[in-house]
């Protein structure tokens, strides 16, 4: 079923198809805070009201034009301002396909050094989304380009790869904040682990290293076991609940994200927001089929 839906968040016709259509729009809502970024303020505002800070992220990727590269950057950028008009708690969080990756790697990190200094004038911060494998090599030397000249950066690495281990003891030499997640794309088992024992391993055992490098990291994950362990080890450490924080999907999981909220621990929710919600749909359904019969259930009542 997760392959099924993974392959289904990369067809070109079907997302044209959800997209058009009303009652899948309605659906999304509840993973997706709105189509403008006004929406997505408002949504904002709403978790900063409860104590969560949030990451904004103006859902596209894939892009195939320079124009499109830079719409998407000057969208970034507008997102900052009305962050800091606002006064709300929240940075960004942007896929580097949508500024230009597939076209060339010069390109994306021009756009992407734009958005970073935006947020830098607002002492703000930018988080570069991780992926499919087809483009971490290509992320990491973008994002390390970028953070040799910004501190205001930082990269997102998954757990699900192999590579990982090395991946973050590479970027931590770069006093890089990471969040660790567990990867949500399709990957071949020549280079991820395919049990879910396997991922949550070594999930730990990665963010034990973060926890230790001193350096202000996100947790990212819904899973109650990930939870406990990141809390457990930050006890036996004796690291305080203000060097790092969890982070959570917008909709998912909000019983535990209150939770956590409620023990004192940072927690900041990804706030996707726009009109190319399709694939993240998607790999939010291959996470878990029970958002699948949600969705059906809508479609047959609409
Ligand atoms: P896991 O999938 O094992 O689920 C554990 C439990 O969490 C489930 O039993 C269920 O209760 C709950 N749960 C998980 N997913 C759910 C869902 N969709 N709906 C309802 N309940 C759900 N990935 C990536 O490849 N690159 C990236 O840049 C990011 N960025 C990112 C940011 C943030 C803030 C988060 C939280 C996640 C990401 N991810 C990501 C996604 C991540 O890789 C992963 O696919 C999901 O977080 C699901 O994994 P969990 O760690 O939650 O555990």
């Amino acid at each position: 079923m997760k392959s099924v839906l993974l392959y289904l968040s990369e067809q070109p016709k079907l997302r044209q198809f959800a997209v058009g259509s009303r009652v899948s729009r309605n659906t999304a809502r509840r993973f997706v805070a709105g189509e403008s970024s006004e929406e997505a303020i408002t949504a904002v505002k709403e978790l900063n009201r409860k104590g969560f800070s949030g990451t904004l992220d103006y859902l596209g990727e894939n892009v195939s034009t320079k124009e499109e590269a830079q719409a998407a950057t000057n969208e970034y950028v507008r997102d900052l301002d009305m962050i800091e008009s606002a006064k709300v708690n929240c940075n960004v969080s942007l896929k580097l396909t949508q500024f230009g990756l597939d076209l060339s790697e010069d390109l994306c990190r021009e756009n992407v050094d734009q958005v970073i200094k935006r947020a830098g004038s607002y002492g703000n911060f930018v988080r570069v989304d991780m992926e499919g494998s087809a483009y971490t090599d290509s992320t990491l030397r973008v994002f390390s380009a970028l953070r040799k000249v910004h501190t205001n950066v930082g990269i997102v690495i998954q757990a699900y790869l192999f590579r990982s281990d090395k991946d973050i003891r590479d970027v931590l030499q770069l006093k890089s904040r990471v969040r660790l997640c567990k990867g949500a794309y399709k990957e071949p088992p020549e280079i991820s682990f395919k049990k879910k024992s396997d991922t949550d391993r070594n999930y730990i055992n990665l963010m034990k290293v973060l926890l230790k490098s001193g350096i202000y990291h996100g947790i990212a994950t819904h899973d109650p076991n990930m939870i406990s362990a990141t809390k457990q080890f930050a006890q036996s450490e004796k690291i305080d609940k203000n060097q790092f924080e969890f982070q959570m999907l917008y909709g998912i999981r909000r019983d535990l994200q209150e939770q956590l909220i409620g023990e004192g621990f940072n927690l900041r929710v990804y706030v996707p927001y726009g009109k190319e919600w399709y694939p993240y749909l998607m790999r939010r359904m291959a996470e878990r089929p029970a958002n699948l019969l949600f969705v059906l259930r809508n479609l047959i009542r609409g």
